[in-house]
């Protein structure tokens, strides 16, 4: 069974994001409202092929039920590590191997890895080979950027990728040069649908970039029905419940009191998931916390705690 073949289009998935997609915050998507896929926070290939880094890289693989179906993402630039650790996937849960082709990391890609796969296609190719030979018949995907420094390298780059078949494409509708700091190339769209349907016409094709909800990915999936899916990351920092579906098709608007309930889920899901970093868990409170009178100091009170049963007094004394 080919995951990529089971979901029913249009595909909405919630994008791998570093340090935000772990099993805690994936739980309280789930209970906000579902997509139909989850991506794991990036696992690099190398670190699991070495004694010293499997630890760390089987603690990012790790996975709860509500979180299935589930693709790992992974990153490197080793042939090998990607065939050692994509023999691996199977057995852990996983229906499905995503490669990181587009993270614009200065160190990940001066490691060679993620966008700067741009530059070396033929590793990139030599990487998506291995990883399909040892997936023990998981999907191979990959996600990727329009080029490293030019727009125009998609003319190219795109058809590399796509002549390997891969049965998922998500192409993050800016090349590596521009990070974030351009408006996705949405004027693009109908010329990456026809390379898909020219070289894979089979791969399934995600767009990504600027999409930040449910009613955004429709409309836009409206105007280029032949998209597959849209693949939705800071949207969830705006709306957890950016995947909710609504009778009028506008985005969902949660209440205050869903969004505390939401906080309180979440503070729940980590305490079950720990020992874990407390720090990191600050960055989640103005997901929650915001839009009302009060919301600014209260956060400020947050930032002061130094475990969670405090947040849960002084979230409790404000709800
Ligand atoms: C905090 C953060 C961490 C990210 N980590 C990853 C990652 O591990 N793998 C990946 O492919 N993309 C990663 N991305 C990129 C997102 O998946 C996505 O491509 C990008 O944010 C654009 O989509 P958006 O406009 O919907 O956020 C990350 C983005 C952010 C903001």
């Amino acid at each position: 069974m080919n995951i990529w073949d089971n979901l029913k289009k249009p595909i909405l998935a919630l994008a791998p994001m570093e340090g935000v997609t772990d099993i805690v915050f994936r739980q309280v998507i789930s209970k906000a409202s579902r997509p139909d896929l989850f991506f794991t926070e990036f696992t690099n290939v190398s670190s699991f092929a070495s004694e010293k880094g499997r630890h760390d890289a089987l603690s990012r693989l790790k996975i709860s039920p509500s979180d299935s179906p589930i693709i790992a993402q992974i990153w490197g630039k080793n042939p090998e590590h990607f065939s050692e650790l994509s023999s691996a996937l199977k057995n852990l849960g996983f229906s499905g191997i995503d490669l990181n082709f587009g993270c614009p990391d200065r160190h990940v890609n001066r490691a060679g890895g993620g966008a700067a796969m741009i530059k070396t296609p033929d590793l990139a190719v030599e990487c998506v080979r291995r990883a399909k030979n040892s997936s023990n018949g998981l999907p191979i995907s990959v996600k990727t950027r329009l080029g490293f420094t030019y727009l125009e390298e998609y003319k190219t780059w795109l058809p590399t990728i796509l002549s390997e078949h891969p049965s998922a494409l998500t192409v993050h509708l800016r090349t590596r040069k521009e990070m974030s700091k351009v408006p996705a190339h949405f004027e693009l769209i109908p010329e990456i649908i026809k390379l898909r349907n020219e070289f894979s016409p089979e791969t399934k094709l995600l767009i990504n970039g600027d999409i930040k909800n449910r009613a955004e990915a429709l409309k836009l999936y409206q105007k280029h029905p032949e998209i597959d899916g849209f693949m939705i990351g800071r949207g969830v920092f705006e709306n957890p419940f950016c995947f909710k579906r609504t009778e009028d098709n506008l985005p969902y608007a949660p209440t205050k009191e869903e969004l505390f309930a939401l906080l309180n889920y979440h503070l729940d899901v980590f305490d079950q998931n720990s020992p874990q970093p407390y720090e990191p868990l600050k960055h989640f409170f103005k997901v929650y916390v915001k839009d009302f009178p009060g919301a600014s100091e209260l956060r400020t009170k947050m930032m002061e705690c130094k475990n969670t049963n405090e947040l849960r007094e002084i979230i409790n004394s404000y709800s």
